[in-house]
This record gives C-alpha cells, sequence and structure tokens, in this order.
C-alpha cells in the first residue's frame, strides 16, 4: 500500500472512530494536532519494516501506530495502561511538565476510541507495564519496538509510583528486552528516552537490540 492510499485509509478508519465515541472531554487542541502529526513518524519507521513483522506499539495513546501497522501488513500488539484519560487534564500538565514541551502530538489514551478499535479486532492491550510480570508475551516475541513519547522514567515517577533505585524502570526494560528477538529493533522519541533506556544496567551487560530514533519530518 503506497503512503497516500495508507493515510487516507488511516483517515476514514479515525475519522469514524471519533465519530462514533464521545470526545467531548478531549482537550481540541489533542484533536486539531491532526492527523498527519500521527501518521508521519509511525509512516517513517513502519513502512521500513518487513510484511509479518511483529510490532509492539508500547504506550500506545490512541493506538495510531497500531492502526497502519495492520493496513501496511504487519502484526502489531499495542499496550497502554487502563487507568489515564483524558477527563483528568492533570495527567497532561504532569507529563508536559516532565518532558519540559509543548508537543501536542501525542496523547493519553482515549479508552472509548481504544474500545472501538478493540471492536475491529486490533490487538489492544490494557496493561499497567509497572507490575510484572505482563501476562500474554512470549520470549523473542517481536521484531519492532516503537515507543513514541512513552519510554521515559517520567512514567514510573509520576502519581502514586516512585522509582528512586531505578529498580522499576530496569524491571520495565528488562521485560522488553526479553520479550524483543535479540536482533530486533526499538524505534523510540524523544532522544532522552533513549539516554535513560541505555544507562540501565541491562543494557550496559551488552544486549544486542539496537535502538534508533524516531525521527521527525
Ligand atoms: C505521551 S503519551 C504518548 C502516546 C502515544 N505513543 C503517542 O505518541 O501519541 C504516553 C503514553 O504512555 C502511556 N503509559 C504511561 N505509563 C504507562 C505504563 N505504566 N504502562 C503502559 N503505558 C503507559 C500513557 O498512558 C500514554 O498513553
Amino acid at each position: 500500500m503506497i503512503e497516500k492510499e495508507a493515510y487516507d485509509e488511516f483517515k476514514r478508519i479515525y475519522d469514524h472512530a471519533i465519530e462514533s465515541c464521545d470526545t467531548s472531554n478531549v482537550p481540541d487542541k489533542y484533536m486539531e494536532a491532526g492527523y498527519s502529526a500521527r501518521f508521519d513518524p509511525a509512516w517513517d519507521v513502519l513502512s521500513k519494516l518487513e510484511p509479518n513483522d511483529r510490532v509492539l506499539d508500547f504506550g500506545c495513546g490512541m493506538a495510531w501506530p497500531t492502526v497502519l501497522g495492520r493496513l501496511i501488513g504487519l502484526r502489531m500488539v499495542a499496550v497502554d495502561v487502563p487507568h489515564y484519560n483524558y477527563a483528568d487534564e492533570r495527567d497532561f500538565v504532569a507529563i508536559k511538565k516532565a518532558f519540559k514541551t509543548d508537543e501536542n502530538s501525542f496523547e493519553l489514551p482515549y479508552i472509548e476510541v481504544l474500545k472501538h478499535l478493540m471492536g475491529l479486532g486490533h490487538d489492544i492491550r490494557l496493561l499497567d507495564t509497572n507490575l510484572f510480570p505482563w501476562p500474554g508475551f512470549a520470549e523473542n516475541e517481536f521484531d519492532c519496538v516503537f515507543a513514541h513519547w512513552s519510554m521515559g522514567k517520567n512514567f514510573i515517577d509520576n502519581g502514586k509510583t516512585r522509582d528512586e533505585l531505578n529498580e522499576l524502570y530496569e524491571r520495565r526494560i528488562a521485560e522488553m528486552v526479553r520479550i524483543t528477538k535479540p536482533d530486533g529493533v526499538w524505534y523510540v522519541s524523544p532522544m532522552e528516552d533513549i539516554r535513560q533506556i541505555k544507562r540501565t544496567k541491562i543494557f550496559r551487560n551488552g544486549c544486542k537490540i539496537h535502538i534508533q530514533l524516531i525521527k521527525k519530518r
């Protein structure tokens, strides 16, 4: 499928999803960020993968990469926590403060939209990845992990959880290493998240997984 076709179909699916759900508690600015802001970084990465590659959309938000990935023949699994929602704008304020960013192209999971997508057969798992072990993930399962604004330690050191000694973060990374093939690739954004990942012991001990930055257009 060429980029234009994929974009049109992607837009059609989300137009329909958003029409079918009550999005009144989603702040306008997140709806207005536009589809290109969500489509472009995912297309740049996912269109380069091999057909049938198995890809984890980690901290999927509204699962944009998952929808695109299926359109172009990838086997996608999306994960996000069940408890965030737009109803609590304070989550956003805390995250933005932690990231020191005005970036509007990412979002929290809007559970109604995710449920709609599940109804279309997407494999979207509502799971708090700070709790271990993760159910239902096999060793060496994924060719690729796609993590757009979701791999920062901020998502552990917020709310009620504290991870002073980095133990939870290392455990989470270890779990992700376990479920990724030894020659798998992780695409991560922003750069600070890559630094945080590389600082963990598991990577210092010689993990072979390649980590690359998701480039912005
Ligand atoms: C800034 S948003 C990015 C969303 C999406 N990747 C995007 O680019 O639009 C961060 C995402 O990570 C998710 N997240 C945070 N902590 C998580 C956890 N412990 N387990 C799973 N997902 C988590 C949040 O719920 C949120 O959807």
